[in-house]
């Protein structure tokens, strides 16, 4: 019926690579890229850059009417390393600044407001209908595009996913963080994603589970290239 080209839906739980993998398949297979936890992101450091409360739903509702956000830098094979895309809103590049601690401990409660998720869906649903696209999200394969011909649900124990998590934070030069402070953090924010009550972060049933603890980013990348070629 439609002539869209495929698309592989990665969700998962925080921190368990699923945007290292996504990106890199995306440049292997020669797919579009859409990272969409960079969109809560960038919509949340609005929320913050504004002086706006975050449960201020109303005030939130109208920000999120009128905000453009742009992705930019889609992987090439010619890269040799994967570096993150360019995130901007309303015409401000705030690539850094969305991974602050500040940003990653907010996003959770405005990505669960209703008008947030109805207004970033539409766009990441615009941004794929002609297929072609690695997406990485939550609730990509339960919701925003329940028909993706290939799922997969990254996983990793909150352990290995604090660990990883404090040799990137060691590896950027950034303080460090205690990994109980880590763990606690992992575990709220899936908490928080998992329990809201619009498309909360859940495994589609014909996605298929890696459990990433022994396994690295080229195995993982690997396994999905494999399975998208079947
Ligand atoms: O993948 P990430 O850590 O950059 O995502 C940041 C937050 O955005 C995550 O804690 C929940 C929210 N999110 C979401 O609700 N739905 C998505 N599809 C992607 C992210």
């Amino acid at each position: 019926l439609s002539s869209r080209k495929p698309i592989v839906a990665i969700d998962g739980p925080a921190g368990a690579g699923k945007s290292t993998v996504a990106r890199q398949v995306a440049q292997v297979l020669d797919l579009l890229y859409l990272d969409t936890g960079a969109m809560y992101r960038a919509l949340t450091w609005l929320v913050l850059q504004s002086g706006l409360a975050v449960d201020d739903e109303p005030s939130i509702a109208e920000l999120v009417s009128q905000c453009e956000i742009e992705l930019s830098g889609q992987p090439t094979l010619m890269e040799k390393q994967a570096t993150s895309i360019s995130v901007s809103i309303n015409g401000q590049d705030v690539t850094q600044e969305i991974r602050s601690l500040e940003v990653t401990s907010n996003v959770s409660a405005i990505a669960a407001q209703p008008i947030v998720r109805k207004e970033l869906v539409r766009q990441q649903r615009r941004y794929g209908k002609n297929g072609g696209i690695v997406i990485d999200g939550r609730d990509i394969g339960t919701y925003v595009f329940p028909d993706a011909e290939l799922k997969l649900f990254l996983t990793a124990s909150v352990q290995e996913r604090a660990r990883r998590r404090q040799q990137d934070l060691k590896n950027q030069g950034k303080d460090e963080i205690s990994l109980d402070e880590l763990e606690q953090s992992i575990y709220d924010r899936d908490l928080k994603d998992s329990t809201r009550a619009l498309a909360p972060l859940r495994q589609a049933e014909d996605a298929i589970e890696i459990q990433t603890d022994n396994l690295s980013i080229v195995e993982v990348v690997d396994w999905i290239v494999r399975l998208y070629r079947e």
